[in-house]
């Protein structure tokens, strides 16, 4: 199998693991043959499954579902790549995977299937466990698949364009950083879908969070800020600029916080980015007592064919909450009913500190409420989940996001339990954030969208 790096590897992660069972099935039968008929149980099962060596079983999975963060240049302390790195990691492995730390994900299991899950199953749990209480044996390095082909710091396949930030930012040593604005000008002179993309700090270390918008050639919105350098909402002299700063109707490209993956959509949907546009990049950046620059890049990849389906990216938010000091599972809710018909692709909760679960359910008259997604929150893994299958909505449907908070002193995160807490930008503040995308049809911009055709139809 031609191995394109980490996006599409997730994304055919579904065919792998029924692949994975039909050969499990395969092995397993002459397995528990030669026990039946050998008489002498535990030893013979013992001869009969043999102890997992690093290159023929354990590399495979470390290609599949760890090297996309275990490498040089990427989020996770340590390279997993070569027997020698990985080799003194052996314990710790057993016991990460045993407890699921790693890989990373936070969905409860009971509701929905998600295509990003890199979740091991209990077999490859299983696998990665014995090799490790073998001694972490190498084997014959003959045995090893063929090295991943990373593009160099990209997770997407080569990206066809990429746009940096042109000035770095800086980063001063401590205290609060305002969020921090550049715009930075496509030069397209023709009409773009982008059917990849991702997001990439030069210092992740300082990137809390990143959004980069699509601001069309006739958007008014900070139309009087400077393009090209750094700027924050207080430093804007024009009054209207200083106001909308946080508030624009333009559709989101992409979001970018630690953990989170590049998009990659099936071929005929892709997001659009008329000619002219510009993106506009929202950087919240944290301080950690050492100044630094940062300076982020997207990397786009077009769709070959002009799509069928346009992307979307929408949120439910409720801003208007007070969290109670000591609250330990304070809920807030928000819903919203879809104006047209569309399908629902993937989902990125977002919440501060005191986040502590998230869940998006579809509520119906008659049928009752139906859990899409619950995530046990982590504020340092704030990932996106995409269904396994999209799912057609029809105009109406009435979607509801509902965050829990723990304001409480059990919440190891929690900056000071003495506090009510409302919205605000800085961590210490909180937000309410239920992102989701869907799909329509490809002529449908987000204003009219959000017209209600099908009122009119019938
Ligand atoms: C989405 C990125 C990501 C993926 C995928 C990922 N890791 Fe990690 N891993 C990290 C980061 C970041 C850390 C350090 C912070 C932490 O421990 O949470 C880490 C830490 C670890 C640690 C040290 C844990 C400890 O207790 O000190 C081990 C061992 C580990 N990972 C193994 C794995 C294995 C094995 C896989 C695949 C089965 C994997 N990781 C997949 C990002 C990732």
């Amino acid at each position: 199998m031609k191995n394109v790096g980490w996006v599409s590897a997730f994304c055919v992660t579904h065919h792998l693991i029924s692949k994975f069972w039909s050969i499990v099935a395969a092995l397993v039968v002459p397995g528990l043959t030669a026990w039946l008929f050998s008489g002498g149980g535990t030893q013979a099962l013992g001869g009969a499954t043999k102890t997992p060596t690093f290159y023929k079983d354990v590399l495979p999975l470390l290609q599949q579902h760890c090297q996309n963060c275990h490498r040089p240049g990427e989020i996770a302390p340590m390279s997993l790549v070569t027997y020698d790195q990985v080799r003194p990691w052996a314990r710790a492995i057993q016991k990460a995977v045993r407890l699921r730390k790693m890989p990373p994900w936070f969905a409860d299991r009971r509701y929905g299937r998600f295509s990003n899950d890199p979740s091991l199953t209990p077999e490859q749990i299983e696998t990665l466990s014995s090799w490790s209480e073998a001694n972490a044996p190498a084997g014959d390095p003959n045995g090893a698949p063929p090295a991943s082909h990373w593009t160099e710091n990209w997770n997407i396949p080569s990206p066809d364009l990429v746009l940096r930030m042109p000035k770095p930012v800086t980063v001063p040593e401590r205290g609060d950083v305002e969020y921090t604005y550049e715009i930075v000008p496509t030069g397209f002179s023709e009409d773009k879908w982008v059917q990849m993309c991702e997001i990439r700090p030069s210092q992740r270390q300082y990137v809390h969070h990143a959004v980069v918008y699509i601001r069309p050639p006739d958007s008014g919105w900070l139309r009087h800020a400077p393009s090209g350098v750094p700027f924050t909402a207080s430093t804007l002299t024009n009054e209207q600029d200083r106001r909308d700063a946080r508030r624009t109707d333009s559709d989101l490209l992409l979001v970018y916080a630690p953990g989170s993956s590049p998009d990659c959509w099936t071929n005929g949907m892709a997001k659009f980015v008329p000619r002219g546009s510009d993106l506009v990049f929202q950087m919240h950046y944290t301080t950690n007592g050492h100044p630094g620059t940062d300076q982020t890049s997207v990397g786009l990849a077009f769709a070959k064919e002009p799509p069928t389906q346009r992307v979307l990216t929408l949120q439910l938010t409720n801003s208007h909450f007070v969290i109670p000091p000591n609250a330990d599972d304070y809920r807030v809710e928000v819903h919203g009913t879809l104006p047209n018909n569309a399908t629902l692709l993937s989902f990125f909760p977002h919440m501060h500190l005191r986040g502590k679960r998230f869940e998006y359910t579809i509520v119906d008259p008659d049928r009752g409420v139906e859990t899409l997604l619950r995530v046990n929150y982590d504020f340092y893994w704030q990932l996106s989940y995409r269904l396994d299958k999209p799912r057609f909505l029809k105009a109406r449907t009435l979607l509801q996001a509902v965050a829990w908070y723990d304001n409480s002193p059990n919440n190891p995160h929690n900056p000071d339990p003495s506090k009510a807490v409302r919205w605000g930008d800085q961590t210490y503040e909180e937000m309410m954030v239920g992102f989701f995308d869907i799909a329509v049809p490809a002529n449908l911009d987000k204003w009219r969208y959000f017209i209600r055709l099908s009122d009119k139809v019938e």
